[in-house]
C-alpha cells in the first residue's frame, strides 16, 4: 500500500475506555509506521453535550497524553486539539450549510444522545457535518474508527460527493478504516450496549486508568450468562462473548485456544484471569502515561502537532472557499 493520509479523533468528555483503545487507538498506533497520520482530541466535539470547563481542560491533556503512551509517536503522528486548527470550525460551518436537516435526523448516535432530553443543543445536531469537516480538511485516505462511527462515515462522503458535484473536484472521499474483530467491545454490566465512557454506571466500562483493583472488582462483576460454559456465542451468550473478545484483544490469544484453556473450568476461573490480562495489558499504558503528564511534555507535543496539521489544513480551507465562490481574503 503506497502511503495514505489517516485522521482519526476521540472526544475528550470523559475517561477514555477500554473499548476506545481496542476500537480506535491501537490501530491508531498501528497505521503510523506506514501512513502519514494526524489525530486529535476533538474538543469542538465534546461541548456538543455540556461540560465543566475545568473537567474539559483536564480531560483534554488526559487524553492527548493517553495517545502517547498508547504508543503514538510524535514524531511520526501529528497529534494535535482539534480546536488549536481554526479551519475545523470554518469548514464545519461550511459542511453544515450543505447538510440536509433529514439526513442529520437519521443519525443513531443523534437520536440516542438526544432522547429523552427537552433542551437538545443546536451543535449536537450539527455534530456530523463537523466531523465531515475534520477528516475532509486533510484530504484523508483513510479513517480509523469503531463500529459506531460507520453512519457518520457514510454521510462524510455523501458531503464530500455533493461538495465535489456542486463545486468541482476538491475533496478526497475517504473510506472507513474499521477493525474485523473488537470494532464493539459492549458493556460489563449489558452486552446489548457498547462500552461507553458517558455511562453513569463507573461498573460497566473499564477506564484505561483505573488501578489494578478496580480491573479486578469490575471484572468479577461483570454480568454473566446463564451455564457456565466458556464458549463463544453471541445469539446465546452475549456477555461472556463480549469478555472473551476482550481476552482475546488483551492476550493476543484466539478465541478458540481461549475456549481450550477454560473447558470445563467455569466462569469464575475465567473471569480471575482475565483481570490479569487486562491489568497486563494496561500496565505499561499507564506507567507511560504517568511520565508524561509528569514530564509537561505534552504542550510541546500539541503545539508542533497543531503546526503541522494547520498547514494542511489552511491549504485545503482555502481551495473549497474559493471553489464555493468566496472572495480571496488579502493576506
Ligand atoms: P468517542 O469516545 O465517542 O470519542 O470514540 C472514540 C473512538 O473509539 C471512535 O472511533 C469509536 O468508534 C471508538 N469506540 C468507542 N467506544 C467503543 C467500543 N465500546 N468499542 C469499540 N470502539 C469504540
Ligand atoms: N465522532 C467521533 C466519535 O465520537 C469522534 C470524531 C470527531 C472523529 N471527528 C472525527 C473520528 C474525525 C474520526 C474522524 O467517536
Amino acid at each position: 500500500m503506497s502511503q495514505l493520509r489517516v485522521l482519526s479523533g476521540i472526544q475528550p468528555s470523559g475517561k477514555l475506555t477500554l473499548g476506545n483503545y481496542i476500537g480506535a487507538m491501537r490501530n491508531f498506533v498501528a497505521l503510523q509506521d506506514e501512513h502519514e497520520c494526524f489525530f486529535m482530541v476533538v474538543d469542538l466535539h465534546a461541548i456538543t453535550v455540556p461540560q465543566e470547563p475545568a473537567a474539559l481542560r483536564e480531560q483534554s491533556e488526559a487524553v492527548a497524553a493517553l495517545f502517547v503512551a498508547a504508543g503514538i509517536d510524535p514524531a511520526k503522528a501529528a497529534i494535535f486539539m482539534q480546536s488549536h486548527v481554526h479551519g475545523h470550525s470554518e469548514l464545519g460551518w461550511l459542511m453544515t450549510t450543505l447538510s440536509y436537516m433529514g439526513e442529520l435526523e437519521r443519525m443513531t448516535q443523534f437520536k440516542d444522545k438526544s432522547e429523552g432530553k427537552d433542551a437538545v443543543g443546536a451543535g449536537l445536531f450539527v455534530y456530523p457535518a463537523l466531523m465531515a469537516a475534520d477528516i475532509l480538511l486533510y484530504n484523508s485516505n483513510l479513517v480509523p474508527v469503531g463500529d459506531d462511527q460507520k453512519q457518520h462515515l457514510e454521510l462524510t462522503r455523501d458531503l464530500a460527493g455533493r461538495f465535489n458535484h456542486k463545486f468541482g473536484d476538491t475533496f478526497v472521499v475517504p473510506e472507513p478504516f474499521i477493525p474485523k474483530v473488537g470494532a464493539r467491545i459492549m458493556s460489563l454490566d449489558d452486552a446489548s450496549k457498547k462500552m461507553s465512557k458517558s455511562n453513569p454506571n463507573a461498573g460497566s466500562a473499564i477506564s484505561l486508568l483505573d488501578s489494578p483493583d478496580e480491573i479486578r472488582k469490575k471484572i468479577s462483576r461483570a454480568k454473566t450468562d446463564l451455564g457456565r460454559e466458556v464458549i463463544f456465542d453471541v445469539q446465546n451468550k452475549p456477555e461472556i462473548s463480549n469478555l472473551l473478545s476482550i481476552y482475546a484483544q488483551c492476550s493476543g490469544q484466539t478465541i478458540e485456544q481461549i475456549q481450550a484453556t477454560y473447558d470445563g473450568q467455569g466462569y469464575g476461573a475465567f473471569k480471575k484471569d482475565l483481570a490479569e490480562v487486562v491489568v497486563n495489558a494496561l500496565e505499561p499504558l499507564q506507567r507511560k502515561y504517568t511520565d508524561i503528564r509528569s514530564s509537561g511534555a505534552i504542550h510541546d507535543i500539541l503545539r508542533d502537532g497543531a503546526e503541522r496539521a494547520n498547514v494542511v489544513a489552511d491549504k485545503t480551507l482555502r481551495a473549497a472557499k474559493e471553489a464555493m465562490g468566496f472572495l480571496p481574503s488579502a493576506r
